[in-house]
């Protein structure tokens, strides 16, 4: 028994000494000197000893248990130092590392213009107005003097729900939506979506956006309209573009006008961007029909009001030479990273 004995601690010395880990110290503990560890097993055959051999065997298992313990427990302090370090050694942060910059984003374009243009009307003292984007044909052509057999129903085909609901063509409902819900004096802006059933090309998308313009009020005149312009293009292109008038027509407006404003890169003298003209088109306008303000409840008699309408693509497309529309709906980094 006592070679079994020294066996078992010579074992357990040499694995005590092996082991990599406080982990393993463990195992070894339970192995050996657990509640069914070997000392236990050993111990169990100490009824066959005579009574001279018990008291021996039995101080002898005592200090190889004690003896043990110890080994176990410096092994287990060294090693869970180690450990301790190492955990530190891995979890280091170099606090001296340069740190990752985040890339914050910036408007699109789109949106740059957009607020620039909504920033110059609500400094002349217009309202933000806003419509949806699911409309009435009543709202979209009726109400606008555009009736079911128009012309121009065609040059606006969109996108029918059913008979009587669309997505809207044009920004030009709001002007209906407003002046039905409130009195003269009006002065509002319209910013928004519009849909066509056109085919994608450098110049055309089947959704792109508007910004509708309504002034309603006694005594508004074609003046007023070209002033209200003047200051709005000036703001966005510069101070030294002109603006022309052209005759025109709209349904929802007489007389119209086709807007152009002078050339901002050549002043007038004409290059790529205004293609050779010295103006480039931006944006159609009017007085408001006597029959829509009628419509709408609002006597012709007593007041009278200019709307304009301006796609919102074409100014961006201008005011930063973009030469396909596709690339503002793309959202390529290396494009958008520019304005
Ligand atoms: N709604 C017209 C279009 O989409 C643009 C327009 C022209 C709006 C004249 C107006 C206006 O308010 O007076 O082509």
């Amino acid at each position: 028994m006592k070679e079994q004995l020294e066996n078992m601690r010579a074992n357990a010395e040499k694995e005590i000494a092996q082991a990599g880990s406080t982990q393993q110290l463990e195992a070894l503990r339970v192995k050996y000197l657990g509640k069914k560890g070997e000392l236990t097993t050993v111990l169990r055959g100490m009824g066959s000893l005579s009574t001279e051999e018990r008291p021996v065997i039995g101080q002898m298992a005592n200090a190889i248990r004690e003896g043990l313990e110890q080994r176990l427990e410096q092994a287990v302090q060294e090693l869970s130092a180690k450990e301790k370090e190492e955990k530190l050694r891995n979890e280091f942060i170099d606090i001296t590392m340069p740190g990752k910059r985040k890339i914050i984003g910036h408007k699109h374009p789109l949106s740059i213009v957009v607020d620039e243009i909504e920033e110059v009307f609500l400094g002349m003292g217009y309202e933000i107005a806003e419509g949806p984007e699911i409309e009435y044909t009543y709202y979209n052509f009726d109400a606008l003097n555009i009736p079911e057999t128009h012309p121009a129903r065609d040059l606006q085909d969109t996108f029918y729900i059913n008979d009587k609901i669309i997505l809207r063509t044009q920004t030009s409902p709001v002007q209906v939506r407003v002046m039905q819900n409130r009195k003269p004096p009006i002065k509002i802006i319209c910013p928004g979506k519009v849909y066509r059933s056109d085919a994608v090309d450098a110049t055309h998308s089947p959704v792109f956006h508007q910004i509708e313009g309504l002034v309603v009020d006694k005594g508004v005149t074609m003046g007023d309209l070209k002033g209200s312009l003047e200051v709005f293009v000036k703001a966005v292109f510069g101070e030294d573009v002109k603006i022309r008038l052209r005759p025109h027509h709209f349904p929802f407006t007489e007389p119209s006008a086709e807007v152009d404003v002078s050339c901002f890169i050549c002043g007038g003298d004409g290059c790529r961007v205004c293609k050779g003209e010295g103006w480039i088109e931006i944006l159609g306008a009017g007085m408001v029909h006597p029959k829509v303000l009628e419509r709408c409840g609002i006597d012709p008699e007593v007041y009278t009001g200019f709307a304009f309408g301006l796609g919102v693509e074409r100014i961006a497309m201008i005011r930063f030479a973009i030469e396909d529309m596709r690339l503002l709906y793309e959202n390529d980094y290396r494009f958008l990273k520019q304005f």
